[in-house]
């Protein structure tokens, strides 16, 4: 529940080991902070996001075994986290970015981008807003990306899972209007995180942090999109609005 102040007291983070994620635990205000559920594959990087919480003295550390792409596990991941005490944000923070090139030359590997990012976050998506709706109270975090402002050629396949995955959480953001639960959109850049790793970095590159304390800020506020950093809104109004002939051409 949140505290008198309005903070965050429970957390859900899906995708438990996401960089962005975790930096935005550690961007909460401190001391208001009960209980953190990581829920993500067992992996050096999830016992490793543990650590750090620990370290950091964030209390009520639980992890709990979510695969995005095992859609028959999510009721019982959602219902354990939210009967072991209300959430009051979810971080939707699993993604696939994938190898556009290995995507194109076998299908399997871009349908595995696609169950995990798009189908993997409707299925928990929707179970976690009704969870929500039924609290009356808590926003859903989610992580797409600018990829999916304007389909690129460099990178189409994931692009196009962040488009769809943020059309669905223009939806059900609208569809939780009035209820008390809300969806707050992160629509991020490149961000220096293992994601991005070893990847030329774009303009307007940022950290972890930063995306973390956009995403604060803007639960605080309320709000129901942000950028990441703010000014790529505009340079993404303008390149959406770029005709395709030409676009085709931009080293994008
Ligand atoms: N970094 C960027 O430049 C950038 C930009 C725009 C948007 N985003 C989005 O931001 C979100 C967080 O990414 P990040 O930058 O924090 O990268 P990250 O640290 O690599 O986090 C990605 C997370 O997704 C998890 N994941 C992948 N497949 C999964 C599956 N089948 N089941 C459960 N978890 C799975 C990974 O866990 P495993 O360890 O199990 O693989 C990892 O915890 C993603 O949705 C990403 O698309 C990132």
């Amino acid at each position: 529940m949140m505290d008198a102040l309005g903070e965050p007291q429970g957390v859900l983070v899906l995708g438990g080991s996401s960089e962005i994620a975790i930096a935005t635990v550690l961007a909460l205000p401190r001391g208001r902070l009960r209980r953190v559920v990581l829920a993500g594959r067992p992996s050096p990087a999830l016992d490793e996001a543990v650590a750090t919480l620990n370290k950091a003295m964030i209390p009520g550390v639980e992890v709990m075994d979510f695969d995005a792409s095992d859609t028959s596990q999510h009721a019982d991941v959602v219902d354990r986290a939210f009967d072991g005490g209300d959430i009051d944000v979810a971080l939707l923070a699993f993604g696939l970015l994938g190898d556009q090139a290995a995507a194109e030359a076998d299908p399997d590997a871009a349908v595995e981008v696609a169950t995990v990012n798009y189908t993997g976050a409707v299925s928990v998506g929707l179970r976690v807003a009704a969870r929500l709706r039924q609290q009356g109270h808590g926003t859903l975090v989610v992580l797409s990306s600018v990829a999916g402002d304007r389909a690129r050629r460099s990178n189409f396949v994931y692009g196009s899972t962040k488009a769809g995955l943020d059309a669905f959480a223009q939806g059900l953001g609208d569809a939780l209007h009035g209820t008390g639960a809300r969806v707050l959109i992160v629509r991020p850049g490149f961000v220096r995180t293992k994601m991005t790793t070893g990847l030329d970095e774009a303009p307007m590159t940022i950290d972890p942090q930063d995306v973390a304390k956009i995403i604060v800020t803007a639960l605080r506020k309320g709000k129901e999109t942000v950028y990441a950093p703010g000014p790529l809104r505009f340079v993404m109004a303008g390149l959406k609005s770029v005709p395709r002939p030409l676009f085709r051409k931009l080293p994008l």
